[in-house]
């Protein structure tokens, strides 16, 4: 029989890329795939935890016992975290969120031009530093960082701007890393900037390895 040695503990998990509105048919996304996050949310239900489920739009199904909230855009992803991170005792940010939507949303197709078109882009909110900077010390907040140059330093920057407990950086440089990708390579930094280095895994082994450091500063 496995412990549980996250019972009755609240955790939010963020999942999957966000969809930012052009017009009614187009939008700007990306590539995340939702693995991770939902890897994440099973283990973490394993574990004992309460766990609610903030997913983007992906094709991932979620395991048993945990509560599932869809969102489309960035907007609509800081509502919900918004809603219950007061209640939450971990939180972890693995979502894939677009740092920039269009400003104004045609609300009608919007017809070829003759030449090219400018679509004028505004920042979206950046969830992960809103709920760092409302954070409790009894909270734990966990974030991902995804680079292609520079990656340790960005790493150690968000932990430090974003006010994190721990960051989980995977690099697009390593094989067998990323987006759709069934594995994934991380290294995870504290806030003392000590850096583990993990080898490439199944995401629901990275998911493990993601879990019992975060296990570790509950202790
Ligand atoms: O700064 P950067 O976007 O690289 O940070 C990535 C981390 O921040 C991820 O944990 C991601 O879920 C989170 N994030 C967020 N809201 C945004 C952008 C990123 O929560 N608008």
């Amino acid at each position: 029989k496995r412990s549980m040695p996250l019972f009755g503990k609240k955790v939010m998990v963020t999942a999957g890329p966000t969809y930012e509105a052009i017009d009614p048919v187009r939008f700007i996304g990306n590539h995340s795939s939702g693995k991770m996050g939902f890897a994440l949310a099973d283990e973490l239900v394993k574990l004992g935890a309460e766990v609610t489920l903030i997913s983007g739009p992906t094709s991932q199904r979620e395991g048993q016992h945990l509560q599932r909230i869809d969102v489309v855009s960035a907007q609509e992803m800081l509502n919900a975290c918004s809603a219950i991170f007061s209640e939450t005792d971990i939180t972890i940010m693995c979502a894939a969120v677009a740092d920039y939507r269009p400003k104004f949303v045609a609300d009608q197709k919007i017809k070829k031009q003759e030449n090219s078109l400018l679509l004028e882009l505004e920042k979206t909110v950046d969830i992960l530093a809103t709920l760092g900077s409302v954070k409790n010390e009894h909270q734990i907040l966990v974030g991902f960082a995804l680079e292609t140059n520079d990656e340790e330093n960005y790493a150690k920057g968000k932990l430090e701007k974003k006010n994190l407990d721990l960051v989980v950086l995977n690099s697009l440089n390593d094989k067998g890393a990323g987006f759709k990708s069934d594995t994934n390579k991380i290294t995870i930094f504290n806030k003392a900037l000590e850096r583990t280095v993990f080898e490439t895994k199944s995401k629901a082994d990275v998911a493990r390895d993601i879990c019992a450091a975060i296990l570790k500063l509950l202790k």
